[in-house]
């Protein structure tokens, strides 16, 4: 086993670790019940969504404001993207355990096929960022995977963020999230930019 396979598996394990402690925690601490669980799947959620932001700005910061700090951000982004995937799937390991220790609730069909898809891609993602299967892909197909994946993912959060019909959208927490996805577009598109205006003209 290669040097950086054992870290991956160790960042693997460690946030494994961490996100079912956490999750645990917070189901022992309110009692067993829907609404733990609910508050369990929305903390892992909004952890995943944090670590979602960092990767999806970190090569943009780098573009834009090259040093020291956003080189290792941009480094650290495969392992970024580990930590994502592994407490992504805590997510569905709660999502499981909520509709087994309650059937008589109704599983959400649609989300379920659109979250589902979101999560082949985020299996595959994580699949793919160790040395052995990226290799086996091609640079070619792994650019696609990811590109294709942390858009959809992107969506997806975007999606399940935004207040449901009949909901206040100013609350503070729908306030934070309008806020952290706007500066990261933002940071997005300004990197988009410069580096088409920097681009050698034809
Ligand atoms: C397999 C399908 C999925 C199901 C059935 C599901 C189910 C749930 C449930 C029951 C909650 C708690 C909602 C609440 O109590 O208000 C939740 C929260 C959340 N889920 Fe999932 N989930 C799925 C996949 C995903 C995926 C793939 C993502 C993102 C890529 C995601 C992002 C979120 C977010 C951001 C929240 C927190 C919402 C908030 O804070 O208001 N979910 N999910």
């Amino acid at each position: 086993m290669t040097r950086s396979t054992r870290r991956n598996f160790t960042i693997l394990a460690a946030v494994a670790a961490a996100s079912t402690l956490l999750a645990w925690a917070v189901i022992t601490l309110n009692g067993f019940s829907d609404d733990s669980l609910r508050i369990a799947l929305r903390l892992s959620a909004r952890i995943s969504f944090m670590l979602f932001l960092v990767i999806f700005v970190a090569r943009p910061l780098a573009q834009l404001f090259p040093g020291r700090l956003t080189r290792t951000l941009l480094r650290e982004r495969r392992s970024l993207g580990i930590a994502f995937g592994t407490n992504h799937i805590v997510h569905l390991a709660l999502i499981a355990c909520r509709y087994t220790a309650f059937p008589e609730l109704e599983y959400p069909v649609s989300s379920g096929i659109v979250g589902g898809t979101a999560y082949l891609l985020i299996l595959l993602m994580l699949i793919t960022s160790f040395d052995g299967p990226t290799r086996a892909i091609g640079p070619k197909a792994w650019r696609v995977l990811h590109k294709t994946g942390l858009y959809f993912v992107g969506f997806v959060f975007v999606t399940t963020l935004l207040p449901d019909e009949g909901d206040p959208f100013f609350t503070f927490e729908r306030a934070w999230f309008v806020v952290l996805t706007v500066i990261a577009l933002v940071i997005r598109m300004t990197a988009w930019f410069a580096q088409r205006k920097n681009a050698p003209q034809p």
